[in-house]
């Protein structure tokens, strides 16, 4: 029986997926590295500095440490500019909708996302007071295929793995809600390999509610 939903935040609840990778783009092409959509789509939900890693490794660049987290921090800097005037009207369609619902019929509702500025979204997305529990990137080590993201927010919830159901929109929280032991709901408009379900987005609550 699912008690509770487990959402990632980025290209889910809002298409901040896009900032993150003209970010990236931006940051990639200061160090002569190319980067496309299809590369794009393994860094989603990748950690900030995993991220980096991936994308040094393609440009066959080595950096020290120090030099690593001045990178990332360069490219959060811009990140943070691109978030400035983020406001409710910025939901995807039907998000809201879902979570009152999901609300109304006393699931429990967690966020799930590898950003470090995941709180801060969903504050400025009006959405953060129907949450009864968030993690971001700021409470979990391992980056997601790990499932530590999804299963620390299962515990905050108060309610066992298998009575989770994650929705995710990214290849690696697909892989970390299976190895969590949740129900794995796929969002977007490409099927994910291991999904157990797939939405193609929230507009309509009730054809989630009826995969719970
Ligand atoms: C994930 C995004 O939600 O958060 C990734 O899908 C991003 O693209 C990661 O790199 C980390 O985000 P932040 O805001 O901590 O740099
Ligand atoms: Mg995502």
């Amino acid at each position: 029986m699912i008690q509770a939903v487990i959402f990632d935040l980025d290209g889910v609840l809002v298409d901040t997926a896009k900032y993150h990778f003209i970010c990236w783009q931006r940051l990639a092409s200061s160090l002569g590295i190319s980067i496309d959509e299809e590369f794009n789509q393994e860094l989603k939900g990748v950690s900030r500095m995993d991220s980096l890693d991936m994308i040094l490794a393609l440009g066959g660049i080595e950096k020290t440490d120090e030099e690593k987290l001045e990178l990332a921090d360069t490219k959060n800097k811009w990140y943070l500019r691109c978030l400035n005037e983020l406001s409710s009207e910025d939901l995807l369609e039907g998000v809201e909708e879902t979570l009152l619902e999901l609300k109304s019929r006393e699931f429990k509702i967690g966020l799930g996302s590898a950003s470090q500025s995941g709180e801060y979204v969903i504050k400025k997305l009006g959405i953060y007071d129907l949450f009864d529990a968030v993690v971001d990137g700021n409470g979990f080590q391992k980056s997601k295929p790990d499932p530590e993201v999804f299963l620390t927010g299962a515990q905050k919830l108060g309610v066992a793995p298998a009575e989770c159901a994650v929705l995710e929109d990214a290849p690696s929280g697909i892989l970390a809600a299976i190895a969590g032991g949740m129900l794995a709901i796929g969002v977007g408009s490409e099927p994910l390999p291991g999904e157990d379900h797939h939405l193609n987005d929230l507009s309509n609550p009730l054809s989630l509610i009826a995969l719970l």
